[in-house]
Order: structure tokens, then sequence, then C-alpha cells
């Protein structure tokens, strides 16, 4: 397979970041005492990420001949990220938990848009340009939507009743 630049590399991360967000986003919307306004943020999340993993796959096939080394490189980082998923969520996770899943994952996806967007300053790609500056703002209100969702569902728990 073709061997890829560090920035072709990284733009394959960020798409299998996006594809594991979906999957995130649903196993989270699945857990007990999640609330009909949560669930319509878990729901707008899945879209972006389906969009940021459908533009993303586009700009990979504007490499020549890197397109399927790219793709490779993000179902690799995808399956890493459903691993940490499974290993953090259970049976007995409920909403709570699932955003503080979301939490890391969106914090690590905000680290990788920006190193794509470091990467870029000296690779100077218009599209990949396009492509973060489009993106990052996105992941960045992600982390924020989690976090915020988690200190809700966090106080309106009673820290002194059985976990
Ligand atoms: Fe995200």
């Amino acid at each position: 397979m073709a061997e890829l630049t560090t920035l072709e590399s990284k733009l394959g991360e960020v798409v299998g970041l996006a594809m594991a967000a979906q999957e995130a986003t649903q196993k989270v919307m699945k857990l007990p005492e999640l609330e009909e306004e949560l669930a319509q943020k878990l729901e707008r999340m899945n879209e972006e990420a389906a969009e940021a993993e459908r533009r993303g796959t586009e700009l990979a096939g504007s490499f020549e001949g890197k397109k399927t080394a790219i793709l490779e490189e993000a179902r690799e980082t995808k399956s890493k990220a459903k691993e940490m998923l499974s290993t953090y969520l259970d049976d007995e996770s409920d909403a709570l938990d699932g955003f503080e899943f979301l939490t890391m994952a969106e914090a690590g996806e905000v680290g990788h848009w920006s190193v794509l967007e470091t990467l870029n300053q000296r690779a100077r790609d218009a599209a990949i340009g396009e492509y973060v500056e489009w993106g990052l703002p996105i992941q960045e209100r992600h982390l924020e939507d989690v976090k915020q969702a988690s200190e809700q569902l966090a106080s309106e728990k009673n820290p002194s009743e059985p976990a």
C-alpha cells in the first residue's frame, strides 16, 4: 500500500475518529436517564460526524494514489477508538457515564484536528485548510456541549446516593 506523509496519515486519523464518533453517539443515545434535549444534541453531533467523514473521505480522494491508504489509516483509528468505547461503557453505564466518555472522545477529536491544522501551516494544502476551518470549530462546540451535558446530568444526581 502507498506510504503516507504525516499530513495524509493525520487526515486518516481525523476521518477515523469521525467514524468512531458516529458509533459513540449512537451508543450513548441508548443509555438510561438520557433527556430529550440531550438526545437531540447527540443526534446533531452524529450528523456532523457523518459529514466530517464524508468530506474527509472526499478529501482523501484528492491525494493522488493515496485514498486507499488514508482510509485504511482511518479504519485502524476507528477500531482503536471503538475498543476504548466498549471498554469504557458497559451494561451498568448511564447517560452521565456516556457523556463522560464523549468528553474524552471529543477532546481527542479537537486535539487531532488541531494537529492537522498545525501540520497544514507548513504543508499549505488548500483543501485541508478548508476542511479544518470547517471542522475544528464544530469539534470545539462538541467538546463544550458534552462537557456541559455531563455537568447538567451530574447536577441532577444525589451525591450521597449509592452509585
Ligand atoms: Fe465530535
